[in-house]
């Protein structure tokens, strides 16, 4: 059943925010029943946060090296997650690791896009044009993007979905990432639909999707 109120999103972006523009342009034009409440980065400088300025949505730049210690920063982080009433978090292009304390709090409840197949090509250290020239250089036929679970580690939780893209004979780092990039636009959204609409439920490893339910006849 579609949601009568949209679900509550804060985006991490640490760049240009090209997924977050994707994101909100399948809000206002009603394919996904979602707010964006929050946009975060820890890089002043990122398209993200000009991009959440643009459309009225509180940037906040929040950075590790702002403050003394470890839990004054992660204090800031799930204050600013808590005021905005964030249900969801989308990590979209965020280049530093999440703090366990936020981990554990939004367990279920935060999600990363990557632009591979994963746990092929992931980790620390494969982010970007390292994941598409690592996948070129392997002489991969399929790559892809994987839309997960975010846990402690980099690119280790549960997928939520995937989907493949084909490597082409002629493909640089540059033609493969913009063939990802376009999938990405698209199954971001469709994976935060599914939570929109309560349908993923976790079973160990795997997550599960509920079908769509029918709004009920009068
Ligand atoms: C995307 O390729 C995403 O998969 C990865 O970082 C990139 C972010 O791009 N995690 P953008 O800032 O959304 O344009």
């Amino acid at each position: 059943m579609r949601r009568r109120v949209p679900l509550r999103l804060a985006a991490f972006a640490s760049g240009r925010g090209s997924n977050l523009a994707a994101i909100l342009e399948k809000i206002d034009t009603g394919k996904l029943d979602a707010q964006v409440v929050l946009v975060l980065s820890n890089n002043s400088d990122a398209g993200a946060l000009d991009i959440a300025r643009q459309h009225g949505i509180p940037a906040m730049h929040i950075s590790r090296k702002q403050f003394n210690d470890d839990q004054t920063y992660e204090n800031a982080l799930l204050t600013a997650l808590a005021d905005s009433q964030t249900e969801l978090v989308i990590l979209a292009g965020y280049m530093k690791k999440i703090p366990v304390s936020i981990v554990r709090t939004f367990q279920g409840r935060m999600l990363n896009i990557h632009p591979a197949l994963l746990p092929s090509f992931g980790g620390q250290g494969l982010y970007g044009h390292f994941v598409h020239e690592a996948v070129l250089a392997f002489g991969c036929k399929v790559s892809g993007v994987t839309v997960h679970l975010v846990d402690a580690q980099y690119d280790t939780g549960a997928p939520v979905m995937q989907r493949s893209v084909p490597v082409l004979e002629e493909d640089t780092a540059e033609t493969l990432a913009a063939r990802i990039l376009k999938e990405e636009h698209q199954i971001y959204a469709e994976a935060i639909q599914l939570f929109a609409e309560g349908r993923v439920r976790l079973d160990g490893r795997r997550t599960k999707i509920l079908p769509p339910e029918f709004e009920k006849q009068p």
